[in-house]
C-alpha cells in the first residue's frame, strides 16, 4: 500500500460510538494527516453535531431517527444519504465503527466505491466475508483489520506470507466471568456482563466479550482475514489483555503484539495505512504490570467458540449470518431483562442447528437469512 503526503480522505462511520469517538481523537493527535468528509452516526443527533462543529469540513449523517427528536438541518439522514455521500466522495478511507448487522451495507459500499475500510465491524465478515473480499479485490481496496487481535495478526505478519504461517493465537480477556462455573450464571444481571475488565466497550460487544460470542466472531473474522493456518487458530485467556495476539511460523519464531490495553493502538495503525506514526499512549512497563498469565478456555462453560467452530464448517454460506443475527437478538433479549444470560447460549445454537445453509453471494440473501433469523429467534423468547 502507498501513502502520500496529501490528507487521507476519511469517512467515520459510527462516530457516536466507543469506536468512533476513539478514531476522532486519533485524527486530533496529527490533524494535518486527515480530512474528515463524513462522520455517520445512528442516532445521538447532540453528538453528532458537536463533532460536526469540530470537523465543519464534513457530511454530517444520521442513519437512524435521532434519539431527542431533534432534526439539524446541518445534517442529512438516513441509509440512503449515507450511501450517496459513499459514493459522491470516494474517500480514500472508511473507518466502520457501526455495531451489529447494520454495518455490513456500508462496508461493502465502501469497497465497492474503491474506498480502503479500516474494519472494527467484525459482523461484516462474519456474515459476508467472500463478498466483502471479492468487491476489494474487484475495486482495488484493501481491508485494514481495527479489531485488536486482527490488526496485531496484522503486524506480526509485517509483509510474510500466510503460507509461512504455522499457527496463529488469538488472546481473550476471559470476560467478567471468568472462572465462573454455569451454575453461578443463571442469574447474571446486565450489570454484572457489561463490567468488562480489561476494555471500554459499547453494551453489545461487552456481553459478547461475557459470553465470549465476542471471541467467537472474531475466530471467524481471523480465517476470513488470515486463512487457517497447518495447526489451526486456537484462542487462549489472558486476562491482562497485553499480548493481543501470537503468531507462529513454521521456521520455529513465534511473534507477539504487545500493548496497554488501548482501542486507540489498533485504529491509530489502521488509519495511518499501518505506518508507525507516532500518537498518545501509556507506555508499556511490563516490570510494573507484574505477571501475564495465560489459561485455556472454559469451552464447558463458555461454548460460543465451538459453536463459531461449528459454523466454520459451513464457511462461504448464510450460516455466518444466523450466527451473528441469533447473538444479537438473544443479546438485545437478556439487555433488556426480557431472557437471561445463559439462554444467549441456546438461542444461538438452536438457530443454527435448525438453519439450512445456502451460499452467501449477494447481500439479498444474507439480508433475508438476517431477518428471517431474526423472526425465528424472536418468536421463541417468551
Ligand atoms: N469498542 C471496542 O473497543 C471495539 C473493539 C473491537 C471491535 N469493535 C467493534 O466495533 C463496532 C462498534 O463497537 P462499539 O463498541 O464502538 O459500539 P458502540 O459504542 O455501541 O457504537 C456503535 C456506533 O454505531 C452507531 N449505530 C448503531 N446502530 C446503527 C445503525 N443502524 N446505523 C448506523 N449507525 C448505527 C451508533 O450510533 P448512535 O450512538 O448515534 O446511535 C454508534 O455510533 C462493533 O462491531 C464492535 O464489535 C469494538
Amino acid at each position: 500500500m502507498t501513502t502520500s503526503h496529501s490528507p487521507t480522505r476519511l469517512a467515520i462511520l459510527g462516530s457516536t460510538g466507543s469506536i468512533g469517538t476513539q478514531a476522532l481523537q486519533v485524527v486530533a493527535e496529527n490533524p494535518e494527516a486527515f480530512e474528515v468528509c463524513i462522520l455517520a452516526a445512528g442516532s445521538n443527533s447532540e453528538q453528532l453535531q458537536q463533532q460536526q462543529q469540530q470537523h465543519p469540513q464534513s457530511r454530517a449523517i444520521l442513519v437512524l431517527s435521532p434519539r431527542d427528536g431533534d432534526k439539524p438541518d446541518t445534517f442529512e439522514h438516513g441509509s440512503e444519504a449515507l450511501h450517496e455521500a459513499l459514493e459522491e466522495l470516494k474517500v480514500d478511507l472508511v473507518l466502520n465503527g457501526i455495531t451489529g448487522f447494520a454495518g455490513l451495507e456500508f462496508s461493502l459500499k465502501a469497497l465497492q466505491c474503491g474506498s480502503n475500510l479500516a474494519l472494527a465491524n467484525k459482523e461484516s465478515l462474519v456474515t459476508a466475508g467472500a463478498l466483502l473480499k471479492s468487491a476489494a479485490i474487484q475495486n482495488g481496496a484493501e481491508i485494514l483489520p481495527v479489531d485488536s487481535e486482527h490488526n496485531a495478526i496484522q503486524q506480526c505478519l509485517n509483509g510474510h506470507k500466510e503460507t509461512t504461517v504455522s499457527k496463529i493465537t488469538l488472546t481473550a480477556s476471559g470476560g467478567p466471568f471468568r472462572g465462573w462455573d454455569r451454575s453461578r450464571l443463571t442469574d447474571v444481571t446486565s450489570e454484572q456482563a457489561l463490567a468488562h475488565p480489561t476494555w471500554k466497550m459499547g453494551p453489545r460487544i461487552s456481553i459478547d466479550s461475557a459470553t465470549m460470542f465476542n471471541k467467537a466472531f472474531e475466530l471467524i473474522e481471523a480465517v476470513e482475514l488470515f486463512g487457517e493456518p497447518d495447526q489451526g487458530i486456537d484462542v487462549i485467556v489472558h486476562p491482562q489483555s497485553v499480548i493481543h495476539a501470537i503468531v507462529e511460523f513454521k521456521d520455529g519464531s513465534s511473534i507477539a503484539h504487545l500493548s496497554e490495553p488501548d482501542m486507540r493502538v489498533p485504529i491509530r495503525n489502521a488509519l495511518h495505512l499501518l505506518q508507525r506514526t507516532p500518537g498518545n499512549f501509556q507506555p508499556l512497563n511490563l516490570v510494573s504490570r507484574g505477571e501475564l498469565t495465560f489459561e485455556t478456555v472454559d469451552h464447558k462453560t463458555f461454548p460460543a467458540i465451538e459453536l463459531a467452530r461449528e459454523v466454520l464448517k459451513h464457511s462461504g454460506t448464510t450460516m455466518g449470518t444466523v450466527f451473528n443475527a441469533a447473538d444479537e437478538v438473544a443479546v438485545h433479549a437478556f439487555l433488556s431483562g426480557d431472557s437471561g444470560f445463559l439462554t444467549i447460549y441456546d438461542l444461538v445454537a438452536r438457530a443454527i442447528d435448525e438453519h439450512e445453509p445456502v451460499p452467501a453471494d449477494s447481500l439479498e440473501v444474507i439480508c433475508e437469512a438476517d431477518q428471517e433469523t431474526r423472526n425465528r429467534v424472536r418468536s421463541w423468547i417468551p
